[in-house]
């Protein structure tokens, strides 16, 4: 008798559970949208997206416990997961995102990454997904433009795009977003000019628009973003000059503007800034001299100058500088005897290679 009752309580117990475990009927739809759009042959992640509790089990699905509305999509093609780790850690898929995920409306996060061959569009109703905070599909084959309207996604702290075919311009909203801290755009290619008003991403700490197609000049509203740590505009069709203000910023440490058609002098506050430790100017049209302008602050783990229309001498100031790591003053028009000094020790010639006459250590003596 007893051993009956404890049977039927656990019968009744299991379907309530089954009953609550379903997760909602709208995401599960949306769900299965993304999973026939997509096409996995190699890992078979989406044979764990089956039944109704799309909570529970469903490879890189996860849902607030709560709510139990899905929050979370974190497929990566290139990670230390298990699945991958078996296949030499890199997925591939193909198919495209269905814009059924826009019905995803708790989404927070969506990382599709790495898989490099999903196609297609970024759907544009992704902008309806005002909790979105990370946006990342790195790594795959998506062309057309960045939706218009993205600056909709007011509590997006991550865009990454980069390692795509997306084409376009930057958006003018995207700097509505402001709690944006990282955006990566880098190897795209997206052309037209960058927004006027960039400097308005107060949080921005890595801005990387690098291997693109975009023109006009750097944006001088650049100059007040205080987190911006690290800009990368390398191998895009900018011109005009560097601009001053770039010198200023509190912690710019990495600056990258190598391959542009960028012209007119070295701002000397650039060269003076303490905290860049990173300056590639590479492959530009810069001309004038070098600013003597070193200090016993000054500390480069990349200073590269070469490719462009330097003149005069090579600055003594940079004698007196605390460390460069590596320097790159090739293929100028520099004239005169190469410093000596600590932070010259250890360069070799190539540093100095392709000037107009230049002579000293490492080169010929004078
Ligand atoms: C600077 O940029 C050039 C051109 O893009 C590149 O070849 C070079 O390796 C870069 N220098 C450093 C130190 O990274």
């Amino acid at each position: 008798m007893k051993m009956r009752l404890f049977l039927i309580s656990v019968t009744i117990f299991c379907a309530i559970i089954s009953s609550v475990n379903s997760c909602s009927p709208a995401d599960l739809a949306a769900l299965k949208a993304i999973k026939t759009g997509l096409t996995d042959s190699q890992l078979g992640l989406f044979n764990s997206w089956v039944g109704t509790d799309c909570c529970v089990n469903w490879y890189g699905v996860s849902c607030d416990p709560e709510t139990k509305r899905v929050v979370d999509i974190n497929l990566r093609g290139e990670s230390e997961d298990p699945i991958l780790t078996k296949s030499g850690q890199s997925g591939f898929m193909s198919g495209s995102i269905s814009p059924e995920i826009c019905k995803l409306d708790r989404l927070t996060t969506l990382i599709v990454a790495d898989w490099k061959g999903i196609t297609g569009e970024i759907p544009k109703c992704l902008t309806s997904l005002s909790n979105l905070r990370v946006l990342d599909l790195i790594g795959n084959k998506i062309s057309g433009d960045i939706p218009a309207d993205i600056g909709n996604l007011k509590m997006l702290t991550v865009l990454n795009l980069a390692d795509n075919q997306i084409s376009g311009k930057i958006p003018a909203s995207i700097v509505s977003m402001s709690g944006l801290m990282h955006l990566d755009l880098s190897n795209n290619q997206i052309s037209g000019e960058m927004p006027a008003d960039f400097g308005k991403l107060k949080m921005l700490s890595r801005a990387l628009l690098n291997r693109n197609q975009l023109t006009g000049s750097i944006p001088v509203s650049i100059g007040n973003m205080n987190r911006l740590a690290d800009l990368d505009l390398s191998r895009n069709r900018i011109s005009g000059s560097v601009p001053d203000c770039l010198g200023k910023m509190q912690v710019l440490s990495t600056l990258n503007l190598d391959g542009n058609l960028i012209s007119g002098q070295l701002p000397s506050i650039l060269l003076s800034n303490r905290g860049l430790g990173i300056l590639n100017l590479s492959r530009n049209s810069i001309g004038g001299n070098i600013p003597d302008v070193f200090h016993g602050n000054s500390y480069f783990m990349a200073l590269d100058l070469s490719y462009n229309n330097l003149k005069g001498p090579i600055p003594g100031s940079l004698s007196a500088a605390k460390y460069i790591g590596h320097l790159d003053l090739s293929h100028n028009h520099l004239c005169g005897t190469i410093p000596v000094g600590n932070p010259f020790d250890h360069l070799e010639a190539s540093s100095f290679a392709n000037n107009d006459c230049l002579c000293g250590n490492p080169l010929r003596t004078c």
